[in-house]
């Protein structure tokens, strides 16, 4: 938000994503600068991308002097989306014959390169040689994926998604966090207890809060392992990702991820309740009768771990849905689970829960700090809550 990013098109089919970059980085807030490379503007039109980004496109060397100087004092940073091979190769030995790479050379901002190509072309000694002298000149690379490429092909080469990379310049422009190099575990979304082979109790967590705490952190420097629930919000790009679908599962990962981990923020909606039975074979519906299910408590994941976490000195945060004396609740709640920090929603507050962007939250923390929230958008409040863990980090 409020950086300016100098895009660096290449000519390569993937530019056509280049134009959903341009929009993601438009709707982080920050401005954007276009250059095509000639290869581009056969593939992309200028007109697309000054109707996104509101902007002139950069034309050439020769449309006003000095330009390959002003573009890139102007950057924050420079990202080359999609970077061809032959754009790789010419950034390697110090190319300084078109507008992209005289800029590049010319820039001291930090440069990125998403490198799309076919598989063939990426596993060629010669590339590799040039992405090796290009890491040794400074410059990061996100991508290139593995998946579909021209032609049908599959195979590694596919240019990183918009979203990733929209997140790896925002880890990259982050100022220093005393989250950097930390050991993060997010849990998110429902957990499922299952009934039969096709049925399971669940719930309406979305996983977007987890998502983004998740997100926050990780920008930030740490290294995050989100240990998610089936929630359906769109993921974060960066986080490595545990998939886990009943309680048991979460309880797994969870244990297994606080290995050598200093904060778990804990916003899954884990289940409370789980049947007693679970039936090996899909329940048939007769008619004349009436289903009992029995129903016993589940395992609560911040007391099943409450023991090391406290002994491992974690960084913990909670969350608590109330309904009836939420300041007095969520306190003993934060007691009773060995938490540092708890995140207390008022059950039907409007624009607030499972299945709303936004949240308003209270947030308690075992020193006796009370803060109230005001509603913000889920990823807003993340921010400001790890903000909060981050002064306790920096203590
Ligand atoms: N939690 C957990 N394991 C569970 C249930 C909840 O670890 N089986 C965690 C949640 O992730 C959350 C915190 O406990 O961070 C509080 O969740 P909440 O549902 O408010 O509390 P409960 O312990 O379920 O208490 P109650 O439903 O009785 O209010």
């Amino acid at each position: 938000d409020g950086r300016h990013v100098l895009l660096v098109v290449s000519g390569g089919i993937a530019a056509y994503k280049s134009a959903v970059l341009a929009r993601r980085l438009i709707e982080a807030g920050a401005s954007v600068d276009v250059l095509l490379t000639r290869g581009a503007k056969k593939f992309i039109g200028e007109t697309t991308f000054e109707g996104l980004t509101g902007r002139r496109v950069c034309r050439d060397m020769w449309e006003r002097p000095m330009a390959h100087l002003e573009l890139g004092r102007r950057a924050d940073v420079a990202v080359v989306a999609p970077a061809t091979a032959d754009f790789l190769s010419r950034l390697a030995r110090g190319a300084a014959d078109d507008l992209g790479t005289a800029v590049l050379l010319a820039a001291d901002c930090p440069v990125v390169v998403c490198p799309a190509m076919n598989t063939r072309m990426w596993d060629h000694p010669a590339t590799g040689r040039n992405v090796t002298r290009l890491r040794e000149f400074g410059v990061h690379l996100v991508g290139p994926s593995y998946g579909e490429l021209a032609e049908g092909e599959i195979g590694l080469g596919r240019m990183a998604e918009p979203e990733e990379i929209v997140a790896a310049l925002g880890r990259l422009l982050e100022t220093e966090s005393s989250f950097e190099g930390r050991k993060v575990v997010v849990t998110s979304g429902p957990t499922r207890a299952p009934i039969d082979p096709v049925r399971f109790l669940g719930n309406r967590s979305s996983g977007r809060m987890g998502y983004a705490l998740a997100a926050s952190a990780w920008r930030r420097g740490a290294d995050v392992t989100l240990v998610a629930g089936p929630g359906h919000a769109p993921r974060p790009a960066g986080p490595a990702i545990v998939d886990v679908e009943t309680t048991a599962e979460m309880l797994a990962a969870l244990e297994s991820a606080l290995e050598g981990a200093s904060v778990l923020l804990m916003a899954a909606a884990v289940a409370d309740f789980e049947a007693e039975e679970v039936f090996g074979a899909k329940l048939k519906k007769d008619a004349s009768a009436t289903l009992e299910l029995r129903l016993r408590e589940a395992t609560d994941l911040l007391l099943a771990t409450r023991e090391r976490r406290v002994r491992d000195g974690v960084l913990t945060l909670g969350f608590a849905l109330e309904t009836e004396s939420p300041l007095e609740n969520a306190r003993l709640k934060l007691e009773a689970k060995g938490l540092d920090f708890i995140a207390v929603n008022v059950a039907e507050e409007p624009d607030s829960g499972f299945e709303a962007p936004t949240n308003r939250v209270t947030l308690l923390d075992r020193w006796g700090n009370v803060e109230e929230m005001p509603l913000l958008l889920k990823e807003e409040l993340a921010d400001r809550l790890i903000d909060r863990l981050e002064d306790r980090l920096a203590d």
